[in-house]
């Protein structure tokens, strides 16, 4: 049972802790019902489902965070409402309206408040709302009925030392299509990325860089992240590409290198052999916020950017202000943060 009063917040890795309360509603004929809290963590579908079957399922993740002064707030999620319509559009599932998604972090968060660690801890309540297809079916067709769910859970900072780089491997295989569903969060791209992801973690890095999946020439992802690299006369650069997932966090910090640091920013293509241009390189999401990349291995050798040991200064002043915003310590732009209590 979790206690709120004995848990190391500081210490919780990203691992499922049971709340109190989860969001459901469940779309029929054509409609969503009003949605409802419910206790039990446990969805009873038909064994014909298509999320099951043929994939069409699709999530989201994002943080409510406790700032110095007590309140609750969310970051950006009517981002990741408008993804999750993407998702929707892309498998041909019904939309969650973008105010009825808010409101739905709005009630769970506030349900399960006991669960939300405290200001300074570095740990955050992740929130991860999530779409399936559910109902009677076996053929190959979309189903006629959904269900729209949000659990949430507590989890530590990714790093617990302070931020520090780690070493990435560009893999040979694609976690999505040219034009394929790379561009929308569904499971199948997650299900292609397993043993990728098994296959640098048994090689020693901390995951795997994929590549644009049409030439193998270009960074795409790195792991269940976004790349970016700062060049040597200190311009925040970011590929661009259909089959990159947008990150939220990417597009918090070109803005943030462009209006808080005054940088110039770039998105473009990021070629492989060309990664020297960079003399710091990140991976940036919802996770960490920003993984510094000590360096990246590629056909054998390793490239490192800044230093494998220690964080390059511009990444940590992208970090350090990002994750102001995200705190309530640093004034955010408008429309960003949406208190919860
Ligand atoms: C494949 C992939 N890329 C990038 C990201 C980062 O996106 P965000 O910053 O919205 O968390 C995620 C995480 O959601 C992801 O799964």
């Amino acid at each position: 049972m979790f206690n709120e009063k004995e848990v190391e917040w500081g210490k919780l890795g990203f691992a499922y802790v049971k709340a109190d309360y989860n969001y459901v509603s469940c779309y029929k004929d054509g409609k969503w019902d009003d949605g409802k809290l419910v206790k039990e963590n446990t969805l009873t579908i038909s064994n014909g489902s298509t999320a099951l079957h043929y994939g069409q399922q699709c999530f989201e993740g994002l943080k409510a965070y406790r700032a110095k002064d007590g309140s609750v707030q969310l970051f950006r999620p009517d981002q990741n409402a408008k993804r999750m319509i993407k998702s929707c559009q892309k498998l041909l599932m019904p939309e969650f309206p973008v105010e009825r998604f808010i409101d739905a972090c709005i009630q769970t968060v506030k349900a399960n408040e006991r669960f939300i660690p405290p200001y300074g801890s570095g740990a955050t309540l992740y929130l991860r709302p999530f779409m399936i297809g559910v109902g009677d079916n076996v053929g190959v067709r979309p189903a006629e009925e959904y269900i729209f769910s949000i659990f949430v859970t507590p989890v530590g900072p990714y790093f617990k030392a302070g931020l520090s780089p780690v070493n990435f491997i560009t893999s040979d295989y694609d976690r999505a299509a040219p034009a394929g569903t790379g561009a929308v969060k569904v499971g199948g791209n997650y299900a292609a990325s397993l043993e990728s992801h098994l296959l640098a973690a048994k090689q020693g890095y901390a995951d795997c860089i994929y590549l644009d999946p049409a030439t193998h020439t270009k960074i795409e992802e790195v792991g269940a992240a976004n790349f970016f690299g700062i060049t040597k006369d200190d311009k925040f650069v970011t590929p661009l590409s259909p089959s990159i997932l947008p990150s939220i966090t990417k597009y918090s910090l070109l803005h943030v290198a462009k209006e808080y640091l005054k940088m110039p920013t770039e998105e473009r293509d990021c070629y492989i052999d060309k990664i020297d241009e960079f003399k710091e390189a990140g991976a940036c999401g919802t996770a960490a916020v920003i993984t510094p990349i000590g360096g990246i291995s590629h056909k054998g050798k390793l490239h490192v950017f800044y230093s494998e040991k220690e964080v390059g200064p511009v990444t940590r002043k992208l970090y350090d202000t990002l994750f102001g915003i995200q705190m309530g310590d640093i004034e955010a732009p408008e429309g960003w943060i949406v208190k919860v209590m």
